[in-house]
């Protein structure tokens, strides 16, 4: 007899799931009051009542302003990834090895779907993850992982399934892209800008990772490795963060017409993949640089379906919880795709295109010692190694050194900004102008530069 539609989904399974948390920080603690506020509405719409039966954490006493008095308490994640009581675990507990490697191991191996918002564990074991998840039957899912709240994964792996990725860029760091809008809109300090980020719960434990762009690095691995089919390779990913971005290059920028980002970029060239984190000179009209605050932006450019934006939380508690309970639900409801959108031992392997290699515009600030001809010097060492100019500004005004702040250089002599915006040139080419402009010795200190993108 055939089987319908009806016969199938009479066959799904309704009891409920039982899930394990290790970790209640702001994200586990909005995952237990989502669950909840929602519980009713969850059966409902899935079928499935979703109930947390185990939970692990640093500390039992510590109030988050949820009762987790009915749950069993464990001390250790391992264990907890290993009680039989628990259908699913979730890992919320951050870190890239230690206890959170060991704990999502712990239940691949025993057969357990995992579920997971740790960039960093999946950025450097996603791919030993996969092939573990595969190996035992088990699922992971870790939406949550790359721009909180926004569905890019699974965008790339069931949406986009017949598309080809050409290039991905994006702003996946909130905190960064909060402090940059800040420091953009208000005459508000960096340092005071991540405070800000901080006590939202937008930051990681260590902000470094966010403003030294790690967190951006990790998160821009997994979606190469989904857009391009290839290992995951975190260590190849080209970094630079925020921290030497100043006020005064916020204010040039936008005179010249540009907003500077934080921004992903993954891209196929002859040489192999770029991928690089840096901050960015983005058109001030671009969809891009009208992301602000801790939104967070993916754009992908494909064959097929051309351009596709996805834009929305990048951070916070419950924006995401919300993905971690997405994929809850998607396992909830048996749903078992491969977790990098294909079999693990099908990924090609990555190979690097150098920056050297990267060809692209630039912004050039320079501290010009003030003596007749410097500019004349500097301008004729960019033409000796093929770089053509946009626009020059000379600006006699304006201090923009943060450890210098006037314009006399204590030796009696005058200083003056000079910024260059360069048509796309090679990076080799520049590096090697540079590195002449500063032994011709008319400027001071090192200069900043900042790559351009035309999208
Ligand atoms: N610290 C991260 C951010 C949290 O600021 O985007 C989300 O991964």
């Amino acid at each position: 007899m055939e089987e319908t539609l009806n016969d199938k989904n009479s066959d799904k399974d309704s009891r409920p799931l039982r899930i394990g948390i290790a970790g209640l920080g702001t994200v586990g603690s909005a995952l237990v009051g989502m669950l909840e506020e929602n519980a009713t509405q969850i059966e409902r719409r899935h079928g499935r009542k979703i109930q947390v039966v185990a939970v692990c954490a640093r500390s039992r006493s510590r109030d988050r302003g949820i009762d987790i008095s009915s749950f069993q308490w464990y001390d250790d994640p391992v264990a907890l990834a290993g009680n039989g009581d628990v259908d699913l675990f979730v890992e919320l507990m951050g870190g890239e090895d230690g206890p959170a490697l060991a704990a999502v191991k712990a239940a691949l191996a025993a057969g357990r779907p995992v579920v997971s918002a740790n960039k960093a564990l999946l950025a450097s074991h996603g791919v030993e993850l996969a092939q573990l998840a595969e190996d035992c039957g088990a699922q992971i899912g870790f939406e949550a992982a790359v721009a909180g709240g926004i569905p890019v994964i699974k965008t790339l792996r069931e949406g986009l399934g017949a598309a080809s990725v050409t290039r991905v860029y994006g702003i996946l760091n909130g905190t960064c892209n909060y402090i940059l809008t800040r420091m953009g809109q208000e005459d508000i300090s960096f340092a005071d800008c991540l405070k800000d980020a901080q006590e939202l719960g937008y930051a990681e434990a260590d902000p470094t990772f966010d403003i030294e762009g790690f967190d951006t690095a990790h998160k821009l691995a997994i979606l190469t490795s989904l857009c391009f089919q290839c290992q995951i390779a975190a260590d190849e990913v080209f970094v630079e963060g925020i921290t030497a971005i100043s006020q005064e290059d916020i204010k040039v920028a936008a005179e010249l017409g540009y907003v500077i980002k934080l921004l992903g970029i993954s891209q196929r060239s002859e040489q192999g993949i770029e991928q690089r984190v840096h901050p960015t000179l983005v058109r001030a009209n671009s969809a891009i640089a009208r992301v602000d605050n801790v939104l967070n932006a993916i754009i992908l450019e494909t064959d097929h379906v051309s351009e596709l934006m996805l834009s929305g939380p990048g951070a916070g508690g419950s924006a995401t919880a919300a993905s971690v309970l997405a994929d809850i639900l998607d396992i909830a409801r048996g749903q078992s795709i491969p977790p990098l959108g294909m079999p693990t031992g099908e990924l090609a392997d990555y190979r690097r295109a150098p920056m050297r290699a990267h060809k692209g515009g630039y912004y050039i600030r320079l501290d010009v010692i003030d003596v007749p001809g410097a500019l004349a010097a500097i301008t004729s060492r960019l033409g000796e190694n093929g770089i053509s100019l946009e626009s020059v500004i000379q600006r006699p005004d304006l201090n923009h050194d943060v450890h210098s702040q006037d314009s006399d250089s204590g030796n009696g002599e005058n200083s003056r900004t000079l910024v260059l915006i360069t048509q796309d040139i090679i990076e080799a080419s520049l590096r090697k102008a540079l590195d002449q402009v500063a032994d011709d010795g008319h400027t001071r200190g090192a200069p900043q530069v900042i790559r351009i993108e035309s999208f």
